[in-house]
């Protein structure tokens, strides 16, 4: 890679900074995420994100819909604390995931605002991405709070995000990740065959090797959010917690392909299993 700072991405790189589990350990000791989305009739993203959470080590997790109609919990995984976006105490959040399935009204930009102004790790998925191309306010929010921030943009949702479209965005990744992370102080995970990691200074960029199109199913961009959002839970630094859970991620979708489980008809929630065998090896 011509590019100085450029390297691949590899455990190496990331395994020192990855969650331990100490003999006194505690629930309190993997953090407490949220998962903030959901508006009426996009109640399985958010759902998706936390049960990946939930394999990837996060201690407890909430879900916050912003909608009205969401189930009163998850049957498969009833560890899982399902609940509407206003009833939560936000700032006892270790980290947040914010974005998947959230949807574009005042609701969505409201809860936005609110999120964007903490201090706390977050990881900025789909619609949240969205409404910050959308609203100068929620731009401006997110760069006056962007430490600890991953933004996880798909090459549409970059080229939003920049005023541009997807195949300047594609034309060059490495560059384009490089931009969004300046332009928001944010780490940036361009995702896409060969996903980018940019840290929030833009001086380190991870190329990542691993994935197949087994994962251009709906869900598995949730799902890498919620196991971002564990990482930074579990107080792993931002650019790591990006780099390690995008190389598990498509990793898990490697293993599931080499045992006949894809790429086609590989779903989304079979990723979460599969990074937690993954990830307890490493
Ligand atoms: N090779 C490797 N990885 C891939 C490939 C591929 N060919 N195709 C997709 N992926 C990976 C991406 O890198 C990313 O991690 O799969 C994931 C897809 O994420 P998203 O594009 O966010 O897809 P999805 O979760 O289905 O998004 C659903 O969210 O962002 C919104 O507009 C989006 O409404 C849609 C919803
Ligand atoms: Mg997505």
């Amino acid at each position: 890679f011509a590019a100085p700072g450029t390297f691949l991405n590899a455990p190496e790189r990331f395994a020192p900074h990855l969650p331990r589990r100490h003999a006194s350990a505690h629930k309190g000791t993997f953090g407490t995420l949220a998962v903030v989305g959901g508006a009426s009739g996009m109640m399985g993203a958010p759902i998706l994100a936390a049960r990946a959470a939930l394999y990837a080590g996060s201690g407890k997790i909430h879900v916050a819909f912003l909608g009205p109609d969401f189930p009163p919990y998850d049957p498969p995984h009833p560890e899982l604390m399902l609940g509407e976006f206003d009833a939560l105490a936000l700032e006892r959040m270790s980290a947040i995931a914010i974005g998947c399935g959230m949807g574009s009204g005042d609701l969505a930009h409201r809860a936005l605002l609110r999120v964007l102004a903490l201090d706390i790790a977050k990881v900025v998925d789909a619609d949240a991405l969205n409404g910050i191309a959308q609203h100068a306010d929620a731009a401006t929010r997110l760069r006056e709070h962007a430490t600890h921030a991953v933004l996880t943009p798909h090459p549409l949702e970059a080229a939003r995000l920049l005023g541009t479209d997807v195949a300047n965005i594609e034309r060059d990744r490495v560059r384009s990740a490089r931009t969004l992370a300046t332009r928001f102080g944010t780490t940036v995970v361009l995702k896409g065959s060969g996903t980018v990691i940019a840290s929030g200074d833009a001086r380190r960029v991870a190329i990542n090797p691993t994935g197949n199109a087994g994962l251009a199913t709906g869900g598995s961009g949730d799902t890498l959010g919620g196991m971002i959002g564990a990482l930074l839970a579990q107080r792993m630094p931002a650019f790591e917690a990006a780099c390690a859970g995008v190389f598990l991620h498509g990793r898990a979708a490697d293993a599931l392909t080499e045992e006949g489980q894809g790429p086609a008809g590989l779903t989304a929630g079979e990723l979460a299993p599969a990074f937690r065998r993954l990830f307890n090896t490493m």
